[in-house]
């Protein structure tokens, strides 16, 4: 969808009037009759939940909306309340088809407006590639903000935020067989041929073989699509001597289960298991087109794990690239191996903090629904706090898991140095546990098997991809960049 948002001082009935304020004495005058004032009014009086409110003049369309939660609140509840009513706008503007608005400010701040148009973009997208008819669809938006005092730097951002998540919720959505490895790595380079301050390398089977890259490997021979090592380095020049961040994300493109064949239930889903990899490619996408003085490395281990017939097996024992021996238990647990790889490469860049991105397991989903991020930290409490308030702003929220040693013992193997599963219990803890043999410098791991993929659609997060992680971390990153000017 192509967006376009600009400054205007005067909103015209012809352009679709949205009026947004905390009350409603102080909307932008003169385009309300006084009998829609006193509609208005005798609605929240009956019920001050009431904050949208739409009338259809046939000809155009007058907007009302109205938020006046308190400001300060702990679960940053006004923010977010400014970004549903942004998505109730734009669930009606995709039903109406209509593609030009002017937005009149009220006496609203800054971050209220920057949330309601955040709601509003993120609320626009609708997955409809392969529906002949689309019930709901946007091709042109045109927005017109009038008393807005969101410079340009907020609007650059929103627009890059919006295309950045609308990207990484596509990748989600696309059928497993059409998003293979090969094609995520297409999509990739083209994405980035725009951002000539990102340095994009794809490793080949060949060169994961000659690293010894043993979980890429192992989990890539069921299938007859080759895997692939996505290296996406952001470094800019005046930020050089700082040492990086690193992101990886988990790319399986689709997740059969391998040989521990999964069963029939949720398993088309199973095409959101590279959601980590879409975030961060997304995220490093907006960092660099920001410009944001940090230095972050993305990593992609890409493959499918497919029952082939030369798929890995359960009993089988992997060398991993550390040196670490690895028995495998169960082939759906094929996630840990591949971020394995890829956590044990991150060591070259000798990071101030590793962060993994992964749907990878099933307990967290079951522990917290879609509504957390299950997020562990070894070693970096600091930047896992900053993470934290991260993601009460942007509304992507992390609760924390404990990774005491206590939980390690749970993958200790009999024939190796460690199994590939915890057990019944814990699961989400014992998943981090593992990755952690992996890492020799402060690490963050985020499990969004929850959060990744939803039922169904819910203000601004539509149903499928939901693009989470994304906005959490350019928030983060905003945030370090910030602190080091
Ligand atoms: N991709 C799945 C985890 C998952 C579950 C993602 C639900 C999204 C929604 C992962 O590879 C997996 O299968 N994990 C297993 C591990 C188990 C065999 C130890 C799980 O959690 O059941
Ligand atoms: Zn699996
Ligand atoms: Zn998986």
């Amino acid at each position: 969808m192509n967006t376009h948002i600009i400054k205007t001082d005067k909103i015209t009935f012809e352009s679709n009037p949205v009026l947004i304020a905390n009350d409603i004495n102080k909307l932008v005058p003169g385009l309300l009759s006084k009998k829609e004032i006193s509609y208005i009014k005798t609605q929240q009086k009956n019920d001050p939940l009431k904050t949208f409110f739409h009338f259809n003049k046939l000809e155009y369309h007058v907007f009302v909306c109205l938020n006046s939660q308190p400001v300060e609140d702990i679960e940053y509840k006004s923010i977010e309340e400014w970004r549903k009513l942004g998505s109730k706008l734009a669930s009606v503007v995709k039903a109406e088809k209509i593609n030009t608005f002017c937005i009149g400010v009220g006496n609203i701040k800054d971050t209220e407006e920057y949330a309601f148009l955040e709601g509003f973009l993120l609320g626009s997208y609708s997955y409809n590639k392969y529906k002949p008819n689309p019930k709901e669809k946007i091709v042109k938006l045109s927005i017109q903000l009038a008393g807005s005092s969101l410079n340009k730097a907020s609007i650059d951002c929103l627009n890059i935020i919006h295309e950045s998540v609308t990207i990484a919720r596509n990748w989600v959505n696309e059928p497993g067989s059409n998003l293979t490895p090969a094609a995520f790595c297409k999509d990739v380079s083209q994405m980035f041929t725009s951002v000539p301050s990102v340095k994009l390398d794809i490793l080949s089977p060949k060169k994961i073989a000659t690293l010894k890259m043993a979980g890429i490997e192992a989990v890539s021979k069921g299938s007859e699509n080759p895997p692939a090592f996505i290296v996406l380095e952001y470094l800019p020049k005046d930020v050089k001597k700082n040492k990086p961040y690193v992101l990886v994300g988990k790319g399986i493109f689709f997740d059969t289960g391998g040989i521990n064949l999964k069963p029939s239930a949720g398993l088309a889903d199973m095409k959101c298991d590279m959601s980590g990899a879409a975030a961060v490619a997304a995220a490093i996408y907006i960092i660099a087109k920001m410009k944001l003085k940090v230095n972050v490395v993305g990593l992609i281990p890409a493959t499918e794990n497919r029952p082939g017939r030369l798929a890995y097996l359960p009993g089988d024992i992997l060398t991993m690239m550390n040196g670490v021996t690895v028995e495998i238990k169960n082939t759906d647990a094929e996630g840990r191996l591949i971020l394995a790889d890829a956590l044990c490469y991150a060591s070259r860049y000798n990071p101030v903090l590793t962060m993994t991105i992964a749907t990878l397991t099933g307990s967290a989903h079951a522990t917290f629904g879609y509504h957390a991020i299950a997020g562990m930290q070894n070693n970096a409490e600091m930047p896992f706090s900053i993470l934290k308030s991260a993601s009460f702003n942007v509304h992507e929220r992390i609760a924390e898991l404990p990774m005491w040693n206590d939980y390690e013992k749970m993958i200790e193997s009999g024939v190796a140095e460690i199994q590939n599963v915890g057990g019944k219990f814990a699961g989400a803890i014992t998943a981090a546990k593992f990755l952690q043999k992996f890492t020799d410098y402060p690490f963050i791991h985020l499990d969004i098997a929850g959060p990744a993929y939803t039922e169904s659609a819910n203000s601004y997060i539509p149903a499928g991809g939901t693009g989470v992680g994304v906005r959490l971390f350019f928030e983060f990153f905003n945030t370090i960049s910030k602190m080091a000017k």
